[in-house]
């Protein structure tokens, strides 16, 4: 049988961080779920729509087939067994991460007592990265090539204009 895992999250933008937390998920699933969230309850929309955020996240992923995107509203877990997955991928930076993201596990558990979250390191060169940095170094006009891929460049270039024409570094 398949193995997929499930990787949510909000990818506002997706960030060369969550990207190599997928490679690193494809060493042991056959099938990566990049899900990404609609936050109810959250006021601010973001930066990119949810739409947004899927048609970017495919075309960094074009050349992967193991890799499928979509979107989910609602509860985590209803979405897993929904997908018929009871695994979930996380990423943990460094320490700061770790109480947010070990709640977020024990809540799900109690929700859905299956669902096993997995956690797993990034590449020490993306420790730092996050898409809430890339957003403000973007919007404040600043150099974001070596956080993103050419997709993201490509849509960040659409909102700000130092950033139009980009390449990744
Ligand atoms: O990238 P983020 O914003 O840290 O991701 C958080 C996310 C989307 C994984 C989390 O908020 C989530 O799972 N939202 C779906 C709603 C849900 O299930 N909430 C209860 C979590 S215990």
């Amino acid at each position: 049988m398949k193995r997929m895992a499930i990787y949510p999250g909000s990818f506002d933008p997706i960030t060369r961080g969550h990207e190599d937390l997928v490679s690193r998920a494809l060493t042991f699933v056959d099938e990566v779920v990049v899900a990404v969230a609609h936050r109810r309850t959250q006021a601010k929309g973001g930066l990119f729509s949810i739409p947004e955020r899927v048609a970017i996240i495919e075309e960094v992923f074009a050349d992967e087939p193991r890799v499928r995107v979509a979107e989910f509203d609602g509860l985590l877990v209803d979405f897993a067994r929904q997908l018929g997955t009871h695994m979930v991928v996380r990423g943990l930076r460094a320490v700061s991460d770790f109480e947010y993201e070990f709640q977020m596990a024990l809540m799900n558990r109690q929700l859905w007592r299956e669902l096993e979250t997995i956690f797993l390191a990034p590449d020490a060169r993306y420790s730092y990265l996050s898409a809430s940095l890339v957003r403000e170094i973007a919007a404040l006009g600043g150099n974001v090539r070596g956080c993103v891929s050419a997709p993201v460049l490509r849509a960040l270039g659409e909102r700000y204009p130092h950033l139009a024409g980009a390449a990744p570094e």
